[in-house]
């Protein structure tokens, strides 16, 4: 007999709302989410410019928009952009942060795998940190493929973090022993951080599509099999970590900065 409840895929998207809807406090004091000088925001517009090119007149969809770090990259470009997630308390913080800023970004709560939003009405998707944790890849680039116009382009922002290089093992074994022997705090990070937290993290992990880690090859397979193509994989982030490390200890930007992170962007056909 069976003694542990059987999970639902539907259960398991509650579970990740539900996870991100408690990260949402603390997100945007943390470096690699909200950006923390004009140097690393000048990398990320140079990388958005390079893949999706000027925004003006273009109309963007920004899922899983968080508290909408990159839905305002997107409007300092001049897209006309729409937020999309599905917790609650990070479009708070979404909101919030626009009314202060003064931008005019609409935001949306849905599920960025079933978007309900009309086919062919976007000139561009993005979305940064958001396919690793996808319950059911296919189905929803499948849904990004006919929510995106003809020609439109989608870019994915996204890395392994389950499959570290060496270096990157090495620098995170190093950098937790310094701390274990009183030398230096665990300087800045950007995981859960709480023992309760990371351990829903990885109980959450090890059940989605990517348990063993997102690569981009695999990625690229998926967005194949939805239909799109011109795809092209960029891991050509080395700007965006150089600005990056100043929040972070040196060992911690280093292994940042040796995982597998890259811009994934790929088209529908014209
Ligand atoms: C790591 S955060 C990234 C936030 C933002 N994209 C950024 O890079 O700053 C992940 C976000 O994805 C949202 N999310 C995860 N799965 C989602 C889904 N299926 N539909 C909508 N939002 C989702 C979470 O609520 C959370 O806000």
């Amino acid at each position: 007999m069976l003694n542990q409840p059987i999970l639902s895929n539907h259960d398991l998207r509650d579970e990740i709302k539900a996870y991100w809807s408690l990260r949402a406090e603390t997100f945007d004091s943390q470096p690699g989410h909200e950006i923390f000088s004009e140097d690393e925001r000048s990398a990320w517009h140079a990388l958005l410019r390079k893949h999706l090119g000027d925004g003006t007149g273009k109309a963007a969809l920004d899922l899983a928009c968080g508290t909408a770090v990159v839905s305002h990259l997107l409007d300092d470009l001049s897209f006309k952009v729409t937020g999309m997630d599905w917790s609650e308390a990070m479009l708070e913080r979404a909101r919030a942060k626009a009314k202060k800023r003064g931008r005019q970004i609409r935001f949306l709560m849905g599920d960025a795998e079933r978007t309900m939003e009309d086919d062919n009405s976007y000139d561009v998707i993005t979305n940064r940190h958001l396919v690793w944790t996808l319950v059911d890849p296919v189905a929803c680039f499948r849904e990004w493929h006919r929510v995106l116009k003809p020609s439109g382009r989608l870019l994915i922002i996204d890395g392994d973090f389950v499959n570290p290089s060496l270096v990157s093992r090495l620098a995170k074994k190093l950098s937790a022993l310094l701390v274990k022997v009183g030398f230096g705090g665990s300087g800045q990070q950007n995981g859960p951080h709480t023992p309760a937290l990371a351990q829903t993290h990885q109980n959450i992990l090890s059940r989605v599509h990517f348990s063993q880690g997102a690569r981009a090859e695999a990625v690229v397979e998926l967005l194949k099999q939805a239909g799109f193509d011109k795809i092209t994989v960029d891991t050509r982030l080395g700007a965006i970590h150089r600005s990056q490390r100043k929040n972070f200890s040196f060992l911690k930007g280093l292994e940042r900065a040796t995982q597998h992170r890259y811009a994934i962007c790929a088209q529908k056909h014209g």
